[in-house]
This record gives C-alpha cells, sequence and structure tokens, in this order.
C-alpha cells in the first residue's frame, strides 16, 4: 500500500479545461481500488462550493522566500477519494482557471507556486505521504520545492516525487522578471534546472527534480525526445531519458457508456445497435440538421480549438464537405481562428454543418454517441481521450498517427494517417467514407472498437508498480 499526494490544477468534477482533470478525476479512485491512499490537493476555484467542504486545516502559511501566504485547507471525499482545497481568495476566486477571455492571469507564477507550496503543506500536516506526484506544469514545482526546502525536512525522508506530463505545449514560461517571486535561491535559475532561453521554465525545474517522469501514452514519451515533438524540452528530457516512460491512459466507463451514459437520447450496446440510430437522429435535431437520411455519414468533432488538435488540416477540407453526402457537427471553443471557419462553414452550408461553441459536457456525450465517425486529426496528442470514448460509442475514429492516438487507435478499429497533410487528411476520410458504404464491415468494425478495453485499472496498475519501484519495493 502506498500513500501518494496527487497535485493538479483540475480534476473532475471540480475543474476541468481538457483531459487533465478527466485523469486526475479518475486514476485516484481507481489507484483506491488497487489498495493504494491517494489524495489531490487541488485549488478551490470560485464554481467549488466552499460549504460543501469543511476544514482539514486553518490558518497555514506557506513561504515563497520572504512573501508568506496564507491558505486554507478545506476538504471533501467524493467517490471515496479525498481531495483537499487550496483556499486562497486572493489567488483562486475568479472566473477562469487559469485566463480572463483568453488572457493569462499575470500572477500565474504566483497562483500555481502556492499551489505546490499548500501541497507540501498538506503532506506535513493532513496526509503524510510515500509519494508526491504532481500533473503537468502547475504542479510541477512541488519536487523543486520539496527539494530546496524540505531536503532536511525529515518528514520528507524517502519520500519520492513523480511528474506527469500531459501535455509538453504549455509549461509554464514566465520573464525573468518573476523568478524572485517563487522564493528560490539563483542556484535554481540556470539551464539544467528553471532556466530557459533566459525565462522561467516551471516544467523544466519539474523535469529536472523529479524522481521520475512520466508522459500519457508510450509513444509521446518516445516523440518528446525529439527535436520535433520536444517543444524546445527534448533535451532537457533526454538527459532524464533513464527515469520516463510512458503510461496510457485510461477512460471512465462509468461516464463514458453508451448503456448506461445518461446524456443520450437512447442507450445502446454492442449487441444491440438500435439506440444509435435514435441518437444519431436526436444529434442531428439538436443541431437543426435536417434528419430526413439516416444513413448519411454523419462526422463528429469536439475539441478544444487549438493548433494541436489539427484544425489548420480540418480548415482545407471544406471542399471534401461540399462534394460528399456528409454531415458535420461540431463542438468547441478557443482560438477565435478556428471558431470563424466553423461559423463560416456553417452559414455556408447550413444543412450539412452543425457547431456549438463552448463547453457543453452533455453534447460530448451525444456527439460520440450519435455520430458515424468521430474526426481527431492532431498535430500532436499526448494521450487524448475522445478517441477512445468513440470507440465505446462505436464511433469510428478518422485520426492522425501521432502520441496517444497511434497507441490506441488500430487499422481494424478506425482510420489513421501519418502525414501531417491536408491530402492525406483528405485521403483518410475518403478511405472511411468508402468503408462506410459496406455496412456489415462497417458493424464489424464498430463492434471490434466496442470491445476495447481502456478501462483505467490497466493503467493504475501501471502507476501502483511505478510508485512502489521508486519506494524501493518493486
Ligand atoms: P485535451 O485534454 O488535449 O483537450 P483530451 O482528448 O485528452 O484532450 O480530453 C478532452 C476532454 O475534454 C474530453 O473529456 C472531452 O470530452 C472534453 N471536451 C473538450 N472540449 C469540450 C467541449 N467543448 N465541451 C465538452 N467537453 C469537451
Ligand atoms: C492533455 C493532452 C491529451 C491528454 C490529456 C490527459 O490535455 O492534450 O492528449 O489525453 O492531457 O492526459
Amino acid at each position: 500500500m502506498t500513500r501518494v499526494l496527487m497535485v493538479s490544477s483540475e480534476a473532475t468534477p471540480f475543474a476541468k479545461t481538457g483531459g487533465l482533470a478527466d485523469v486526475t478525476g479518475a486514476l485516484p479512485a481507481a489507484l483506491e481500488k488497487l489498495g493504494d491512499e491517494v489524495a489531490v490537493v487541488m485549488p478551490r476555484y470560485r464554481q467549488i462550493p466552499w460549504d460543501e467542504t469543511e476544514s482539514a486545516w486553518d490558518n497555514m502559511v506557506v513561504y515563497a522566500g520572504a512573501t508568506a501566504y496564507r491558505v486554507d485547507i478545506r476538504t471533501l471525499v467524493h467517490k471515496g477519494v479525498r481531495f483537499y482545497f487550496v483556499e486562497a481568495p486572493y489567488f483562486f476566486d475568479r472566473d477562469g482557471l487559469y485566463n480572463a477571455r483568453n488572457v493569462d492571469y499575470w500572477d500565474n507564477h504566483k497562483r500555481f507556486a502556492v499551489l505546490s507550496l499548500a501541497a507540501l503543506g498538506v503532506a506535513q500536516t493532513v496526509f503524510p505521504c510515500d509519494i508526491l506526484h504532481s500533473h503537468d506544469w502547475q504542479a510541477a514545482l512541488t519536487p523543486v520545492y520539496r527539494a530546496d526546502q524540505q531536503h532536511a525536512n525529515p518528514l520528507f525522508d524517502g519520500v519520492k516525487t513523480l511528474l506527469t506530463i500531459h501535455n509538453l505545449g504549455y509549461q509554464g514560461r514566465f520573464h525573468q522578471s518573476q523568478f524572485p517571486d517563487l522564493g528560490l535561491n539563483a542556484g535554481w535559475f540556470t539551464p539544467d534546472k528553471l532556466e530557459y532561453y533566459g525565462d522561467v521554465n516551471f516544467l523544466k525545474g519539474g523535469i529536472a527534480t523529479s524522481d521520475w517522469v512520466t508522459t500519457v501514452s508510450p509513444t509521446y514519451a518516445k516523440e518528446i525526445q525529439t527535436p520535433e515533438g520536444g517543444f524546445g524540452l527534448d533535451g532537457a528530457l533526454r538527459a532524464r531519458g533513464d527515469a520516463l516512460t510512458g503510461i496510457l491512459n485510461g477512460v471512465d466507463y462509468e461516464e463514458w457508456c453508451p448503456s448506461t451514459d445518461k446524456h443520450i437520447a437512447a442507450n445502446y450496446s454492442a449487441a444491440d445497435l438500435a439506440g444509435k440510430r435514435a441518437c444519431k437522429k436526436a444529434l442531428l435535431e439538436e443541431f437543426h440538421l435536417p434528419a430526413d437520411n439516416l444513413d448519411r455519414p454523419v462526422i463528429g468533432i469536439v475539441s478544444r480549438f487549438a493548433q494541436q488538435k489539427g484544425f489548420d488540416l480540418i480548415a482545407g477540407i471544406a471542399s471534401f464537405i461540399e462534394e460528399n453526402d456528409v454531415q458535420l457537427v461540431v463542438l468547441g471553443s478557443g482560438d477565435w481562428r478556428f471558431e470563424k471557419i466553423f461559423h463560416d462553414w456553417q452559414r455556408w452550408q447550413p444543412k450539412k454543418v452543425g457547431v456549438w461553441f463552448g463547453y457543453n459536457n452533455g453534447l460530448a456525450h451525444r456527439i460520440e454517441a450519435g455520430a458515424d465517425l468521430f474526426l481527431m486529426p492532431s498535430q500532436y496528442e499526448p494521450c487524448g481521450l475522445n478517441q477512445i470514448y468513440s470507440l465505446r460509442y462505436g464511433t469510428v475514429p478518422v485520426v492522425r498517427a501521432t502520441g496517444g492516438l497511434d497507441d490506441t487507435i488500430q487499422e481494424d478499429t478506425g482510420f489513421k494517417f501519418s502525414s501531417y497533410t491536408v491530402g492525406s487528411l483528405y485521403d483518410a476520410l475518403r478511405t472511411a467514407l468508402g468503408a462506410y458504404q459496406n455496412r456489415d464491415s462497417w458493424t464489424e468494425r464498430m463492434r471490434r472498437g466496442m470491445a476495447k478495453d481502456y478501462s483505467w485499472d490497466a493503467s493504475a496498475r501501471a502507476y501502483s508498480s511505478l510508485y512502489e519501484r521508486l519506494l524501493g519495493r518493486g
């Protein structure tokens, strides 16, 4: 049994901007099932009701150098997992998690430094642990502060640190003038630690300092050690090459399963697919698209509108939509350039293209259920969850063979292409539409995808044995 304290800026159901929250919302419970004891530290953002939490520790004072921050630690248990919320209204009582109207908060470096400091406070007071497991740049200073402030603290003797990278595209990079705010001595501001081309880089500090680094798929673990996939940190990652592995994410089938899903028009399973047709009809109606011919293929997209997700390729396939008898439903938000593309398409092809801008969990489920194909031509993808949900919903993924997309989609369950070009995406879609015409083999393909099992159990086992190994027990 290992006691693990996870540190994260997001976790479902409390705060989510992407897949990180799905992981930190589900992995702890899966580890608990295996016998580990896991708690999660995260900020108490505005949308997390204070009065549903109770006090775990009042008036904790943490120090970034000479600056003292007073925080309270609030707590609750969700689905058997204990959450500790860092109550610091001056940092977290805001509308957004990281930004307002797409502009990052100016004090993010302090906000997330304090998250890590408070996590170390939790480890010293209410949740002594064997492993400090931090996620992404927002929690990447945890091993740094542990090495800096706590190296002589017997309470941390033998405690091991693990950093999981969910997306190397986000590193927590700040101007060097902000370094003093972290309260670390100048020895940390060197190219083998936090310094990066004159800036401060949180993730780099975490990579250099953690006992082990993981990322969220085996293929991505290799890609990030190359100049093409390393976002400038490939050297730092190669330097940790013998302590860097990929553990594929699982998905939460309690949330994402067509036979029990409460968000969709009709439940269905591999044995009885009738409900999927009802879901397709309801989806088209929800998007005010003609539902006159349910044999016409519907392509779904659910995504953050970010460069990473391949929208510049999607922008290039307007003629595919025009030339083929297909319908496209899109849910997402983010970069206005990509919003504009879909906005234009919707006006141009109102019978073929339906768009919903914003965040809508129920609709994400209904697209997974109602579409025939799911499009995810990412430029890079550390793991990706939507394509795994799609498999379970019998919605055949069309993906670029990168990172976790390459690891989770095979030729017999989806359609993959390699080179990041509009032409390759076009070809993959054409092949998929051709295959769709043969209903029997298509249904077999759906069923093969539905039978795939990416539940958390296998991933949790991999994390659990890694913890054991780090502690010298494995
Ligand atoms: P990433 O974390 O890079 O955004 P993932 O595929 O790992 O990509 O996870 C995305 C998660 O966010 C999925 O659970 C997906 O359903 C959800 N999601 C993304 N955009 C939206 C949206 N606009 N509305 C609802 N859910 C969304
Ligand atoms: C990131 C990645 C995504 C991954 C998720 C959860 O947001 O972009 O690929 O699935 O984290 O690990």
